[in-house]
């Protein structure tokens, strides 16, 4: 597996790929009607208009896009998505090992992640502790802001 920054051409897989991994992953902790809600968002064009806002990576295997990673410019990892074939291999902690490291790159001393339910364990196991639990009134969607101090 290889890592390397978004290219112009890269933003209708990764479209494709957040799409499938909320279908197929986060359905597990989510209602039809939030899986739903998220589906709509996120157009490859989204992606692309948001490129100046954030630094973006992704992952290829045999010349595919398995996983994409993004951090603001506010030390914040704000999406990081792994194709559903391709989970517990290890895909997801390399995205983030390079997000982390370009945020300390910045000058940032602490990370803060929104977590979904789904990767909280993910990101528990690397090193991020839970400060807030939130639950939306709107559609009841849970999430957990969590924070990391680096060292
Ligand atoms: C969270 C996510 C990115 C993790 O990607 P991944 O490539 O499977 O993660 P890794 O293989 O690097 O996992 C590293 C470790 O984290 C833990 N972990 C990962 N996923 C886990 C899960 N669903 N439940 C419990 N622990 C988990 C495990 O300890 C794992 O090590 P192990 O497989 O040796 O036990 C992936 O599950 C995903 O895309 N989820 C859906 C999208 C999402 O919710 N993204 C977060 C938005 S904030």
């Amino acid at each position: 597996m290889k890592i390397r920054l978004v290219r112009d051409g890269d933003y209708a897989a990764i479209a494709r790929l957040r799409k499938q991994t909320i279908r197929n992953v986060n359905s597990k902790d989510y209602s039809e009607k939030i899986i739903q809600n998220w589906l709509s968002m996120r157009s490859a064009q989204d992606f692309r208009k948001s490129a100046d806002e954030c630094k973006r990576w992704v992952a290829i295997e045999n010349e595919k896009i398995i996983g994409f990673c993004e951090h603001n410019f506010e030390c914040e990892v704000s999406r990081i998505y792994v194709h559903k074939n391709y989970l517990r291999k290890g895909v997801g902690s390399r995205l983030l090992e390079v997000a982390e490291a370009s945020l300390e790159k910045l000058g940032c001393k602490e990370i803060r992640i929104e977590s979904t339910i789904t990767a909280k364990d993910f990101y528990k196991i690397r090193g991020y502790r839970v400060t807030k639990k939130t639950t939306f009134k709107e559609d009841g969607t849970t999430i957990f802001k969590m924070l990391k101090k680096l060292s």
